[in-house]
């Protein structure tokens, strides 16, 4: 069986920096025309000068002969002035700003401290239409783990949304049924990515057999109600959610270790793994608008005329790839994959 589709694009991908981009970009770069690329780096990437030049280093590490086309992010400090966001849209590179909570996930120590510091920016890429990407979870020590992005809704998302009615605005890795429940109900102003992870396992996947440290991402993986009610979303045909991988390479020290990181990593199996959440669904037929066409759309970018074949066929997923001299476990390392996209495939 084949499923041939509309390349697809990646609208929420870590790709970190210097000799890790030669291990994770051909991954992605493989299947995907262009991705969102997070700003997360140490230093954070917070101007366009700086965007500017991590997206020649990205380029850098695109293999011959292969397209692909980086849409770089600004990280939302509160610093960031209207100036910085006139810039950025002057560009013609920058296509989103990030706010990361101070302290949220992974090196958001430079984020937003208060939401309403960054008011002018906001106010900005309302008028620019530059979208706003929003890491939604608080951060408050009070709050379960597992309620921060309910939460983050009710404190921050909602008042945002409607003090910036303009202001295009991704609820980041949406994870739970309220997540859904408040794009869905949302003006069409307000879009949500969905990761395949959160597509495929639940909160059990940290715990089986004993801690599994590469199951483990923020926002955390939740119950299964809110899995099923992820996925109906993602085969819904609703043009608001749409294909984000949030594939997160850490190396094995750093993901195996008394205090591990957040980050799962999905880049090496993007699509192949979509198709299987899709599939296990009985919706293939779906996958096209939310992994190809409702991103683009959403961002007013033109979609992409080359397509992409997957076909059924089984193969299995290395225990490892080399990153930065030492090892990237991905996501089902050592583990039988039914879909593989066909190499080459183009228009
Ligand atoms: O699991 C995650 N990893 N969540 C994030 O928000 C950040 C990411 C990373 O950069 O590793
Ligand atoms: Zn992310």
């Amino acid at each position: 069986m084949e499923l041939t589709l509309t390349r697809p694009d990646d609208w929420h991908l870590h790709v970190r920096d210097t000799d890790a981009l030669t291990t994770v970009i051909p991954h992605t770069a493989r299947q995907f025309a262009r991705a969102i690329i997070m700003p997360n780096l140490q230093p954070p990437v917070t101007t366009t000068k700086q965007a500017l030049a991590y997206h020649q280093r990205i380029l850098a590490a695109v293999p011959d002969g292969v397209h692909f086309t980086p849409l770089m992010t600004l990280y939302l400090t509160d610093q960031t002035t209207a100036d910085d966001i006139i810039e950025a849209q002057a560009s013609n590179r920058v296509q989103a700003v990030k706010l990361y909570p101070a302290g949220a996930t992974t090196n958001s120590a430079a984020g937003v401290t208060e939401i309403s510091k960054t008011w002018g920016a906001l106010e900005s890429m309302e008028e620019q239409g530059l979208p706003l990407l929003v890491h939604a979870e608080v951060t408050d020590p009070e709050i379960d783990v597992f309620d921060r992005e309910q939460v983050f809704i009710d404190r921050h998302l909602q008042p945002l949304t409607q003090r910036f009615p303009q202001l295009k605005v991704v609820l980041e890795h949406v994870t739970t049924r309220e997540g859904v429940q408040f794009v869905s109900s949302a003006p069409d102003t307000v879009a949500a990515t969905i990761t395949a992870h959160h597509l495929l396992l639940n909160r059990n996947a940290m715990f089986k057999g004993g801690l599994q440290p590469h199951s483990y991402c923020l926002p955390v993986l939740k119950r299964e109600l809110h899995r099923e009610a992820l996925l109906a979303a993602a085969i819904s045909g609703n043009r608001k959610f749409f294909l984000g991988t949030d594939s997160a390479p850490h190396t094995r020290e750093r993901k195996e270790s008394a205090c591990g990181c957040a980050g799962i990593y999905t880049a090496h199996a993007a699509l192949e793994l979509y198709a299987q959440a899709f599939e296990d669904a009985d919706a293939l037929q779906q996958l096209e608008g939310f992994a190809s066409h409702f991103g683009a759309d959403f961002y007013g970018l033109p979609r992409n005329t080359d397509q992409i074949t997957l076909v059924k066929k089984d193969w299995q997923v290395p225990d490892s790839y080399p990153l930065m001299g030492s090892a990237l476990v991905p996501l089902f390392a050592g583990e039988t994959l039914h879909w593989q996209v066909k190499a080459g495939s183009t228009d």
